[in-house]
């Protein structure tokens, strides 16, 4: 570990230790983590001026470059504020906090020996978005810490678990989502839940339960959880979304106290929340005595950079983070965890046992196991190589072969969102690609009858199952199907 001093001359510099493992490698991830920590121990209030990257890169003796890549990571979490003339300074919002859990093992990739057989045919290209690659499934290492937990487990374990999650898996989550999403976790934070479905479901009855009577929710959305809402009983204010992710300004106006996002990866548009619009979103949250809940959609499958840590990390108290396994492993799996402020988190956990006294106990313990010994980070890596060669091959294609097509978002998730040109008819376009062969789903649904018609015709492709070549190939069918059948 090699502490850095900073000069002292700089009065409004605190010395910051940040501690440095040059074995460990991702130097720029370790500074990042070092100043989160500070924060949260209250060692680096709102307000302080960092050193300039140069000056930070040689006193920790590193490239610049890294510490420019720190400090644009904390400034896309909302940690950092940099304006022209004035440095580099601790976010306003930045709150002290207890310090999480963070170091992380290191592990080599090896490949799935068990490739899944029913394949698509060869003439049907299905990029309906939703699912990742069954086909990657690691059936191999899932297997061998399903066994290692049957192994283990005492008889006792046998019974019906606590309603919150084994406790061996809610402590490998809190290390996890410290470690690779800057959450602020603790076991005790931690509810296991079937799902971010079954987690809204929940959350949504105990808001209610609350006050929280309306939902503001992103439009566009997933189709799939409007019923879920509205199931819930609340009801809901869709609050558009733009190059930025949620238009806070909007939010503000719909009157609600609750809200959910997809900060990481907007779904569909694929965009990420603004610095500026996370601290709205935080600033808002807080004036309305306001609750966020974190759908952190596609934050382990980020290509062109490290992911932005999330939202829950920020604050704590206001931010109620979702995720699962259902992206990351398999949808299958139905298991996923909320993060919520102790309290929550007691009443999340009293749900549970008031309503299905909890998740199955061996897959909780073989999603621990597949944690503990990095299983789950080699998959992640794997998996990630995969699709970043396939959006990369379906992009490409796509603007080669779809005239006047754009594709918007980041280079991240499994699925992309694609401008078509104006004169298009959406509807038509999906149905001229069904008809040659290529399944893919309009944008039109995703968003509010409201503002159906004031964006662009749109296309959502996923294309987490199809290799390369035959991802080309459906966006030849795609372009062709729009050029010959589908013109407004
Ligand atoms: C944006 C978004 N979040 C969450 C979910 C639900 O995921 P889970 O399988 O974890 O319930 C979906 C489902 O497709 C989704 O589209």
């Amino acid at each position: 570990m090699t502490p850095a001093l900073l000069p002292d001359a700089k009065r409004d510099v605190t010395d910051l230790h940040l501690p440095l493992d040059r074995a460990a490698g991702r130097l720029s991830a370790q500074i990042a983590a070092g100043f989160r920590a500070a924060v949260r121990s209250g060692r680096l209030t709102a307000g302080t001026r960092l050193p300039s990257s140069r000056d930070l890169a040689r006193d920790m003796d590193v490239s610049r470059g890294v510490v420019v890549a720190a400090y644009e990571q904390l400034t896309a979490e909302g940690f950092l504020v940099a304006r022209r003339g004035d440095g580099t300074r601790i976010a306003p919002l930045a709150r002290p906090d207890d310090p999480g859990p963070l170091p992380a093992p290191e592990s080599g990739a090896s490949p799935n020996s068990f490739p899944c057989a029913g394949a698509d045919d060869a003439h049907s290209y299905d990029l309906s978005p939703g699912n990742p690659d069954l086909s990657g499934f690691p059936r191999d290492r899932w297997l061998a810490a399903a066994r290692s937990a049957l192994r283990t487990l005492p008889h006792d374990a046998f019974t019906y678990p606590d309603p919150a999650g084994v406790p061996a898996l809610r402590a490998e989550l809190a290390g996890y989502l410290c470690r690779v999403r800057a959450a602020h976790a603790d076991p005790g934070r931690v509810v296991i839940m079937s799902g971010v479905a079954h987690g809204l479901s929940a959350l949504v009855g105990l808001l209610k339960a609350d006050g929280y009577t309306t939902l503001a929710v992103e439009d566009p959305t997933s189709v799939r959880q409007l019923p879920m809402l509205a199931a819930g009983g609340v009801r809901m204010a869709r609050v558009p979304v733009d190059r930025e992710g949620l238009i806070v300004e909007e939010l503000a106006r719909t009157g609600a106290r609750a809200v959910l996002v997809t900060p990481a990866h907007q779904y569909p548009t694929g965009v990420v929340l603004s610095p500026a619009r996370r601290a709205q979103l935080i600033a808002w949250a807080r004036a309305v005595d306001g609750v966020v809940i974190e759908d952190d959609y596609d934050a382990e499958f980020r290509y062109d950079r490290e992911p932005v840590g999330c939202l829950q990390g920020v604050d704590p108290d206001r931010v109620v983070l979702l995720g699962s396994v259902s992206k990351s492993l398999a949808p299958a799996l139905r298991l996923g965890w909320a993060v919520a402020p102790p309290a929550l988190a007691e009443r999340l956990r009293v749900h549970r046992g008031h309503t299905d006294l909890g998740a199955p106990v061996l897959e909780q313990h073989a999603l621990a196991e597949f944690l503990r010994g990095g299983a789950y980070d080699r998959h992640l890596r794997t998996m990630r190589r995969r699709y970043r060669a396939r959006r990369d091959a379906l992009a490409d294609a796509i603007r080669a072969h779809v005239p006047g097509a754009v594709v918007q978002g980041v280079s991240a998730g499994i699925h992309l969102y694609v401008e078509l040109p104006r004169g298009c008819d959406e509807d038509r376009v999906v149905e001229a690609a069904a008809r040659a062969g290529v399944s893919v789903a309009g944008a039109r649904p995703m968003r509010s009858p409201a503002r159906a018609d004031a964006a662009a015709p749109a296309l959502v492709l996923g294309y987490a199952r199809l290799g390369e070549a035959r991802l080309v190939k459906a966006a030849e069918l795609l372009g062709q199907a729009i050029v010959h059948g589908a013109r407004g």
